[in-house]
């Protein structure tokens, strides 16, 4: 009956194309063109701007919660994309809904695969701590997997938005706030959502969000405004948005935020002239929920007829949640004030994507039953999260060689609610089954453990629960691990803190665990960089494991136990105190350089230290670093090379994130006293060392003016190459 209903409408669709017209989605682009001119000619105004229309049902990510009835305004060829429909069954039924239409242009479907899908992988600002781009790209294409077969076309994922402020809640969504590196992993994630061909139904489209600039609110409250010279937007906060257009990124997402005064979701300088005419952007915009209409929210519009006017005239092709195009844009084309080209523009890089993600060719390749009962929670997935989670794990203390604990462990005696929460294990914004997720708890009972568990602390009171019970726990075990940290839903969006540190009860919980002589390892449980200045001090292991996702539990042990021996960086400086907040590694010198007293950029009553700096992360072996090398290169592009000798100088196998910082000693605008510009992870055998070269080309020295334009200035540069921000050793160059 199904396949019969399958044939029925995908004949339909096929009749409803023009004759002659490919409908073969790995076909060149000069097919395509001609198959959407063909489509374009037979559209009427109405059916044009319904395909820029998307809507959800009942989902909700935002405040403007209009339900309308879906299937018939689809029907009558009004909506071009559905928001939070997932699932075979679901999806199949709205397409059904759209081959109803008069042209039977498919629905495009897109959800937040932030990451992973059923099978839950860490938080992305976890995974960034891998410094592994193939596990990074393996992530997504992992969540791409699962997400397209479960009927789904698109994620509004990756996003790429730098942040110093780890008061933003949203931090635990992207790479952190280094530009560069946020790049790489930005490309690593189109990649892995996109793979080499849209046709192929293991991939989706991906979409960069959220432009530009979001990741800069002031005072770290989401949403907030963003004011920066674009000399500084250019350097630290654009790069990650550059890359993820470079590296084919089929979409774009506006920020609800403005920048410079101006709502990016009407901002032509973003959306326009740097985004489709400088990048030659050739996918499509869409807006982030309802951020349209929130126009008139800003005071920009003053209505919902002149925030479509403003958007669409600025280059924002589709309007999430609110109805400001299908209200007004009609009118507004008749009128004369939006001309047609801009909305003809708008439709063919919608109908584009469609198409090449072969739609019009089966507007139901992505719906298959089968595929979805084999895909969704495989295996493979579940071994490709706890591999992903295991490289994000970072080792921040390790007194003693505590850690890896010995297999004559037995008796554990764990402690913190969130050991044991499944749905804390999967993180904020998840779409992980969290029935399916393994946590530590889990995880220690499995491997045979006797675990005797206690909550310790109650979150929700903020206070330390049955003391005396707990110590006499710790006391009769061999090992103390203990659970601290936030509660998944503390970070996300609409969830920024104003005070990010650990409360002192939960820290005081760890100090009296401590003092029981027994060995404690703290297992710090966050999606932001948190402050914990007790227990960094008193405790004598601590890992940071985030939110690991469904394989948290095994990838946790396989840590504690060194049968993965943690390689993790962090990708965010953690603050000592919150009046440090927006932290960042690559400040400038100012004219009275940071220093620990006298006429220098500092506080008077806290240290400009952070807790943890950038780029920091131990291992259960150590490494040695020569001085670093830089030799001239012949090479074309290339002015130099820096190497440096990395060596293994302990008893295990382990993986090293070897790094390169440069700092430009004099420009012709002032330059941060270090910038990551080149980072290697390497796997070294005991007393195995390895020559890791790093070439010096433009993307090394370069920085854009203060027109936004990327210079390379002759002169004096110093090379830093170590094991994190701080930790490095030098050599220097000159331009000539
Ligand atoms: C978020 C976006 C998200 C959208 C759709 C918004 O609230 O800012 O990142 O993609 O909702 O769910």
């Amino acid at each position: 009956m199904r396949k019969i209903a399958f044939l029925t409408a995908l004949l339909a669709a096929m009749v409803a194309q023009p004759v002659g017209a490919t409908l073969n989605a790995s076909k060149p682009d000069n097919e395509m063109n001609r198959f959407i001119s063909n489509l374009m000619k037979q559209m009427t105004l109405e059916e044009k701007i319904g395909q820029l229309c998307q809507m959800p049902d009942g989902y909700i990510t935002g405040p403007d919660n209009t339900q309308v009835s879906l299937a018939p305004l689809i029907s009558e060829g009004k909506i071009g994309s559905l928001l939070g429909v997932c699932g075979v069954a679901e999806t199949r039924k709205f397409q059904d809904a759209a081959m109803k239409s008069q042209l039977k242009i498919p629905l495009l479907f897109g959800m937040d695969v932030i990451h992973g899908y059923t099978t839950g992988f860490p938080l992305p600002l976890a995974e960034a701590a891998s410094f592994d781009l193939d596990a990074i790209e393996m992530s997504a294409r992992c969540a791409a997997r699962e997400a397209a077969a479960a009927g789904l076309h698109w994620t509004f994922a990756p996003m790429v938005d730098i942040s110093w402020d780890a008061r933003w809640g949203r931090v635990m969504e992207g790479a952190g706030e280094d530009p560069y590196y946020g790049a790489k992993v930005a490309a690593a994630r189109v990649k892995g959502f996109q793979g080499e061909n849209l046709a192929d139904t293991a991939t989706i489209l991906s979409c960069i969000k959220h432009f530009g600039g979001y990741g800069a609110p002031m005072a770290g409250k989401d949403y907030n405004s963003v004011d920066m010279s674009l000399s500084h937007f250019a350097n630290f906060y654009m790069p990650p948005y550059k890359a993820g257009a470079e590296a084919g990124a089929a979409t774009f997402m506006s920020a609800f935020s403005d920048l410079n005064n101006v709502p990016c979701t009407a901002n032509s300088f973003l959306l326009r002239d740097l985004l489709k005419n400088q990048w030659g952007f050739e996918g499509f915009v869409v807006s982030d929920w309802g951020s349209v209409g929130e126009l008139m929210n800003h005071r920009y519009a003053s209505d919902s007829r002149d925030a479509a006017l403003k958007a669409i005239s600025a280059g924002l092709d589709m309007e999430m949640a609110t109805q400001c195009y299908a209200d007004n844009l009609a009118e507004l084309v008749k009128e004369g004030k939006v001309p047609m080209k801009i909305v003809d523009d708008a439709v063919r890089r919608i109908l584009e994507q469609k198409y090449r993600l072969g739609l019009f060719e089966d507007p139901y390749r992505y719906c298959n039953e089968e595929r979805e009962r084999e895909v969704i929670g495989s295996q493979k997935s579940r071994d490709e999260a706890r591999y992903v989670a295991e490289r994000s794990i970072v080792l921040l203390k390790n007194d003693h060689n505590i850690l890896p604990l010995s297999p004559d462990v037995k008796k554990v005696a764990l402690v913190g609610a969130l050991s044991k929460s499944k749905r804390d294990m999967c993180g904020s914004w998840t779409c992980a089954d969290v029935d399916q997720t393994v946590t530590l708890y889990d995880a220690l009972i499995n491997r045979g453990l006797t675990v005797d568990y206690s909550d310790g602390y109650d979150m929700e009171q903020n206070r330390i629960s049955n003391l005396s019970q707990t110590l006499a726990s710790a006391r009769e075990s061999d090992v103390v691990i203990v659970a601290m940290g936030e509660r998944a839903s503390y970070t996300g969006e609409m969830a920024s803190r104003g005070d990010i540190a650990i409360s002192d009860e939960q820290q005081r919980l760890v100090a009296e665990l401590v003092k029981t002589g027994k060995p404690v390892v703290v297992l710090l449980m966050c999606g932001r960089p948190v402050i914990f200045n007790q227990v960094k001090e008193e405790a004598p292991a601590i890992l940071c494991t985030w939110w690991l996702g469904s394989e948290a539990g095994p990838a946790i042990t396989n840590v504690l136990w060194g049968e993965y021996n943690p390689s993790g960086k962090l990708p965010m400086s953690f603050p000592a105190h919150n009046g440090q907040i927006p932290l960042n590694y690559q400040y400038k010198s100012t004219g009275r350089p940071t220093a620990n007293g006298g006429w220098s950029t500092r506080y008077r009553d806290i240290t400009t230290e952070p807790a943890y700096p950038f780029g920091y992360g131990l291992s259960y072996t150590t490494f040695d670093y020569s001085d670093p090398k830089v030799e001239a290169s012949t090479k074309p592009g290339e002015y130099a090379t820096v190497s440096v000798e990395v060596t293994n100088t302990g008893k295990r196998k382990g993986e090293e994130v070897v790094q390169l910082y440069v700092r430009d000693e004099v420009a012709s605008i002032t330059r941060p006293i270090k910038e990551l510009k080149g980072f290697e992870k390497i796997r070294l055998e005991p007393g195995e060392t390895r020559i890791v070269t790093f070439p010096i080309t433009d993307e090394q020295l370069g920085f854009y003016d203060n027109d936004m334009k990327y210079r390379v200035e002759k002169g004096d540069f110093t090379f830093m190459v170590g094991s994190d921000s701080k930790n490095l050793k030098s050599t220097s160059f000159t331009l000539k």
